[in-house]
Parts: C-alpha cells; sequence; structure tokens
C-alpha cells in the first residue's frame, strides 16, 4: 500500500487516470456529473476539470472513526470497477484511516501525528463520540475520542462528518444513550462541521463535497442541520419515482400485494419519504443501481437529526403529510384527489381502490 501512495502522491491527476484506464471522456463526464450533482450549471463541469487537473497541492485527510459500524468506511469504498469518482478520491493523501491503512499501533499513530503537525488537512469523522465517564467509552491508542477529535481539529482546513452517528449521534445516541454519544459538532461547537448524514452516508455526496472544496476553496452551502444544500435540499417526497402513485392514492396496502408488485407509493407501509431530506432518488447507491424505495422498502428517515428516536416505528406511517396540512394522511389525499379526477378524467381504477380502502385507514 505505501508503494502505491507514494506512487499516487508523486503522480498527476492525468497519470492517475491513465493508469486505471480511464479515459478523458470519462474524466470529463464525471465532472460534469458532479457539476450536476452540485446543481450548478452544466459550464461548471469544465471549471471542475480544470481545478482537479492544475491542483498541484492534495490535500491530506485524516479519517477518524469512533462509535461506528464502519458503514461510512464501506461506502467510501463501494466501487464495483475503478472510476472516475475512486480516482479523485485516491488522489486525496488518505493518511490516517485505521480500518484501510496497512500501519498499526505506534506506526499509525505516527503517521497521524505527522499529518497534523503540517496542518491545513481535512478531517472526516465516522461515528459518534461518547462522552460518558469521562469518554472512556471510545478509546484508542489510550487516549479518548474527544481528545482525539479535538486535537485533529486543530489546524484543520475543513471537517466533515459522515454518516448520521457522526453528524448526530445516531443509533448510539437513541434512548436510553446509555454513553452519552455526542456529534462531532457538539463536541467542537465553535467549528465549522459539513455534516453528510445517512446510514451509511453516500460516497457520491462525500466526493461532490470534496470536489467543491477542491474546485473553489471552501464547503459548500449548508442547511440548518449542517447538511451541503445540493444533497439534501429537497425532501425524498419530491423526486420519488412513486410519487404519481401517492398522488392518485395507489399505496401498497401490505408486502406482496398488488401495489407492492406494481411500485406503488409505500407511504402506508412506514415511508418517512415526505418528511426525509436527501438526494438518495437521484443520485442512487451502488454506482447509481438502485435506493431503498426504488427496492421496494419505505424510507426509514436514515439521514434525519435523531432518526432512530424521532422516525420509528419504522413500519408505521406518518400521522400526517408535509404539504398538504396537518391531519391530512394518505388515504385523504388519494380520496381528495380522486374525487377531483372524477370530474374530467378516466378514473375508474382510481376510484375502486380509493374507496375500497376504507375509513378505518382514515385518520
Ligand atoms: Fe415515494 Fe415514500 Fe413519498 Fe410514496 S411516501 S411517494 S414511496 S417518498
Ligand atoms: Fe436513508 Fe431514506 Fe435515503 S432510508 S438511504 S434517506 S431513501
Amino acid at each position: 500500500m505505501s508503494k502505491e501512495k507514494t506512487v499516487v502522491e508523486e503522480a498527476t491527476l492525468t497519470d492517475v487516470l491513465e493508469s486505471r484506464g480511464i479515459s478523458r471522456r470519462s474524466f470529463l463526464t464525471f465532472c460534469s456529473t458532479m457539476a450536476a450533482t452540485l446543481a450548478l450549471p452544466v459550464s461548471f463541469g469544465a471549471k471542475i476539470a480544470n481545478a482537479m487537473e492544475t491542483t498541484d497541492s492534495r490535500p491530506s485527510v485524516v479519517w477518524l472513526e469512533f462509535q461506528d459500524c464502519a458503514g461510512d468506511s464501506e461506502s467510501f469504498l463501494r466501487a464495483s470497477r475503478p472510476t472516475a469518482v475512486d480516482v479523485v478520491l485516491d488522489v486525496l493523501s488518505v493518511d490516517y484511516h485505521e480500518p484501510l491503512m496497512a500501519a498499526a499501533g505506534h506506526q499509525a499513530e505516527a503517521a497521524k501525528a505527522a499529518t497534523l503537525k503540517k496542518g491545513g488537512h481535512i478531517v472526516i469523522v465516522e461515528g459518534s463520540i461518547p462522552v460518558a465517564q469521562g469518554g472512556i467509552h471510545c478509546t484508542i491508542g489510550g487516549r479518548t475520542a474527544v481528545d482525539i477529535l479535538k486535537e485533529a481539529a486543530q489546524g484543520a482546513a475543513a471537517i466533515i462528518a459522515v454518516g448520521t452517528c457522526a453528524a448526530y449521534g445516531g443509533i448510539a445516541a437513541a434512548e436510553p444513550n446509555p454513553t452519552q454519544a455526542k456529534s462531532v459538532k457538539d463536541i467542537l461547537p465553535g467549528a465549522t462541521v459539513l455534516n453528510l448524514p445517512g446510514c451509511p452516508m453516500n460516497v457520491v455526496n462525500l466526493t461532490a463535497t470534496v470536489v467543491h472544496f477542491l474546485t473553489f476553496g471552501a464547503l459548500p452551502s449548508m442547511d440548518k442541520h449542517g447538511r451541503p444544500l445540493f444533497a439534501y435540499g429537497k425532501r425524498i417526497h419530491d423526486n420519488c419515482e412513486r410519487r404519481g402513485h401517492f398522488d392518485q392514492g395507489q399505496f401498497v396496502e401490505e408486502w406482496d400485494d398488488h401495489g407492492h408488485t406494481q411500485g406503488w407509493c409505500l407511504y402506508k407501509m412506514g415511508c418517512k419519504g415526505p418528511s426525509t431530506f436527501h438526494n438518495c432518488p437521484t443520485v442512487q447507491w451502488n454506482d447509481g443501481q438502485s435506493w431503498p424505495v426504488k427496492a421496494g422498502h419505505p424510507c426509514v428517515g436514515c439521514s434525519e437529526p435523531d432518526f432512530w428516536d424521532t422516525m420509528g416505528p419504522f413500519y408505521d406511517r406518518l400521522p400526517d403529510v408535509p404539504g398538504y396540512g396537518v391531519d391530512v394522511t394518505a388515504t385523504k389525499v388519494g380520496l381528495g384527489l380522486t374525487a377531483a379526477a372524477a370530474a374530467g378524467f378516466a378514473v375508474h381504477g382510481i376510484a375502486k381502490m380509493a374507496t375500497s380502502k376504507g375509513a378505518d385507514d382514515d385518520e
């Protein structure tokens, strides 16, 4: 690994691309995709390409892992083949990442210390940070996660919390939170922390964030929860491919029923898409292959703060539908739209479905 890393550090981006068999056309396509992901005009693809190709400093990355399941590291590595996404992440100098680096023990700690001494690094944090009993529930090399994070944050050029645990405490912080798990921002209240929540985070959004940082020298704009607007500015519900079925009152009523086989809306099966902000429908997962709702499962709201406590039970429906007024349930929406549609459109299938789903669902 160290040999490969040396090659990466000395090579230009063009060299890296060629060594991986990635054509310039693929790279430019990647840059255009990043511009689209960042909600920038298409013309910014060229600006991104130029910034990536001409950058002469590859920021060091210190990836800290605390109370977590390593799902975000898995997401980081998740690519079925070498892609331009891999390359852009590879050309960063990932100097410290416990599960991935060859070094261990004192060697690993020395590598981190050398990076922190230089400063200007990017800190990526995965997992929550426990503070109960002086932080003893998560220690590495005899030091608490709290100490390690505070040290790494000093002199950092950017701090990125990946996954819901680092962003908001995650499952470790769910009631009764026995370790008093905290988020990165809780530990570093005065610092600018960009959150990429999700269980796990989507590597496309991490890539786009890094590309934005390398291109513009700054982190992207964020919402009140510290999430970049390009990725968390819209509700799942508003981009969902099943939205048409929601609007027509066509809902899955139980697993493997007719509606489920037809791809109808999963609201009644507990979908939290109407209350969840994330770009899953557009970016998707596994090289853009699919996402939870497309696979037939409701969104559980994994990118929202405290979702373990506030979005459960996962298979219970939301009490109301944002955008339609308080206490307006899916059945009422469906019935209301059906009534309106009956005036001028062919609605016999919808009306049959809406009226057969009785008033017992309608509160
Ligand atoms: Fe999609 Fe869920 Fe909204 Fe239905 S409730 S349209 S499945 S996001
Ligand atoms: Fe999470 Fe919902 Fe996306 S469960 S992965 S925010 S579809």
